[in-house]
């Protein structure tokens, strides 16, 4: 099956509509009639679809464009739906038990009834399992009762989208209906830590810092480096990708360049420029960074340079995606 860009699937009327009860319940039959929902997590926008079906996930990947079958993160509401779906170990039930509702995927052993088809697991014998906090994004996994398949709501390569405007820029005419729940609020995906067998491991740095969760279970997260281990494909080098080249830790501006600033360093600088956070939060860097990245390439420069961040806390995973923006493609 080529699932390249020129296969383009038959345009679907795309309904932009702001969620309330009504269009939630117009939403969950989408997904029950196995079309594609668009809907706002704490994290990013997810294009969502029923996980049970492989009929139904195949279309997210035509929807992305995305060159492979990836496995996808699962959404369910609950504790008890995710149980059923993968075997949670004393770590996972803890990391589940102080995260969830929350930026937090865990993969795990799937469950002996795991309802996931096998194309959103990519046939692996584990699953991604998360509890999104977002309300929409709960009232919507409630109402469809089954788990929602749901990678983030852009096209493949391009930057995950932080606003329903943004959805809709990519993936008009591709997706049933985006649900509006506003921009959202911590704008970088969730961590993903994995508990398998061979112990406890961070897949993708993400929304939870690496700090919170290793206080938690009391000891050090093991790398995705190991030989061996299936790593998350999302750590493909060339993932997060604006058009514009990037030049990051940037101690100076070239002239022509964009700029990507953090704590107003470079507030006097002649130059199109956003600031991820003028007072150095990087929580507030982190929910403005996707934004700023699409705004920053809308202006057509050929060059963001990025200003250096702290790479402790949430900047782990917000100097985690802008390295993966500048890799070479
Ligand atoms: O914040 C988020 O996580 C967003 C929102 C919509 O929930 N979703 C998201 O999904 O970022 P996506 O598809 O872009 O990233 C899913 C990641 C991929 O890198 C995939 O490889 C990894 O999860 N993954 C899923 N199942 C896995 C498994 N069984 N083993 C290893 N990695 C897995
Ligand atoms: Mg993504």
């Amino acid at each position: 099956m080529n699932l390249g860009p020129a296969d383009a699937s038959p345009a679907v009327e795309t309904r932009l509509v702001v969620a309330d009860a009504k269009s939630i319940g117009d939403a969950a039959n989408i997904l029950r009639a196995g079309g594609l929902v668009a809907f706002p997590t704490e994290t990013v926008y997810g294009l969502g679809a029923d996980a049970t079906s492989g009929r139904a996930v195949a279309k997210i990947y035509a929807a992305k464009a995305r060159p492979q079958f990836n496995p996808l993160i699962s959404h369910v509401p609950d504790l008890a739906s995710a149980k059923r779906e993968g075997d949670f170990d004393a770590k996972a039930h803890a990391l589940a038990e102080a995260f969830w509702p929350g930026p937090l995927t865990l993969v795990v052993p799937v469950a002996s009834g795991c309802s996931v088809s096998d194309l959103a697991r990519a046939g692996l014998a584990s699953v991604a399992l998360r509890v999104p906090s977002h309300p929409v994004a709960l009232e919507l996994l409630r109402a469809f009762g089954k788990p929602v398949a749901a990678p983030s709501a852009n096209r493949s390569g391009r930057v995950s989208p932080t606003h329903a405007a943004h959805v809709m820029g990519d993936l008009d005419g591709r997706v049933d209906m985006i649900l509006d729940g506003g921009p959202t609020e911590v704008g970088l995906e969730s961590t993903i830590v994995a508990c398998l067998p061979d112990g406890v491991r961070l897949l993708r740095p993400g929304g939870i810092s690496r700090a919170r969760i290793e206080e938690l279970l009391g000891e050090p997260l093991l790398s995705i480096t190991r030989e061996g281990v299936v790593t998350a494909p999302g750590m493909l080098a060339s993932h997060y990708a604006p058009n514009a080249a990037m030049r990051l830790e940037a101690t100076a501006i070239r002239p022509g360049e964009a700029v990507l600033d953090f704590g107003g360093r470079f507030a006097d600088v002649q130059a199109a420029s956003f600031d991820l956070s003028p007072r150095g939060d990087l929580a507030e860097a982190a929910a403005n960074l996707f934004a700023f990245l699409r705004a920053l390439d809308a202006t057509g420069a050929e060059v963001i340079a990025v200003a250096p961040l702290p790479h402790e806390g949430l900047g782990e995973a917000i100097n985690d995606r802008l390295t993966r923006a500048a890799a070479p493609r």
